[in-house]
């Protein structure tokens, strides 16, 4: 994708910014704290904590730098819990662009394998990353996503609801709740009242939540 630059957060680690949207892929108070917090504290290890499982499906929207799932697979590994990942990105990233990411600077030296091969893996095909987690990601958009009663838990990483409104909005919104199965984790960074309430209505059981740095709140749905 064109127009992006990489700029430094507030833990040191990079993230990508978008000159068109004017808007960052990830806070600016700490890209790697806000999606180990959002996603893999409030998520992921919120689910596990519930579910007495082996196995668990996850469901991305915007794969973008590919850190989330970084630290999912890692988090597989710790756990030892066998992890089927599925992400959705229309707007892939630059090879190039993503070299330069400092990410795996400091986190286990299995990293940076483990970032290369997320990205090296091609599209629409299921892949193995390590023996714990199962890759495929699909060059599309939430709006064309149709599976039902799939996945376990959904990493909404969509850019913000005032740079692509649509994408929170009950029509795309059902898209992720339609995939989640029953007592599915959906996970936001967002704490918007308009996102709750359209959760709710989808079906949703919503809590606001502590949030990241520089986030008082961010918002976790559990469908019932
Ligand atoms: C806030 S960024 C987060 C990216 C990623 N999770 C990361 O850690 O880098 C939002 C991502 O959503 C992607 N995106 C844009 N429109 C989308 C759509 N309609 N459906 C799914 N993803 C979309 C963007 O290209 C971008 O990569």
């Amino acid at each position: 994708m064109e127009g992006l630059k990489i700029i430094d957060t507030g833990d040191g680690s990079h993230t990508l910014y978008n000159k068109a949207l004017d808007e960052t892929y990830h806070s600016t108070h700490g890209a790697l704290t806000e999606s180990q917090h959002v996603f893999i504290k409030e998520g992921l290890q919120f689910k596990l904590d519930t579910l007495n499982t082996k196995e668990i499906s996850i469901l991305e929207v915007g794969f973008g730098t590919g850190l989330n799932a970084l630290l999912t697979c890692l988090e597989a590994e710790k756990t030892q819990i066998k992890i089927y990942y599925h992400t959705l990105e229309p707007y892939p990233v630059d090879a190039e662009l993503l070299d330069s990411l400092n990410y795996t600077l400091n986190l286990p030296q299995k990293a940076k394998a483990i970032f290369n091969d997320l990205h090296q893996a091609t599209w629409e095909e299921r892949h193995s990353i390590t023996p714990f987690l199962d890759l495929h990601k699909l060059q599309a958009t939430l709006e064309s996503f149709r599976e039902r009663n799939k996945f376990d838990v959904v990493y909404f990483d969509a850019f913000a609801p005032r740079k692509q409104p649509e994408l929170w909005e009950n029509a795309a919104l059902s898209c992720a709740t339609n995939s989640l199965k029953q007592h599915g984790v959906f996970v936001t960074y967002s704490a918007m009242g308009a996102l709750k309430r359209n959760l709710k209505a989808l079906g949703l059981e919503v809590s606001s939540i502590s949030g990241p740095p520089g986030k008082r709140e961010m918002t976790r749905g559990i469908k019932i």
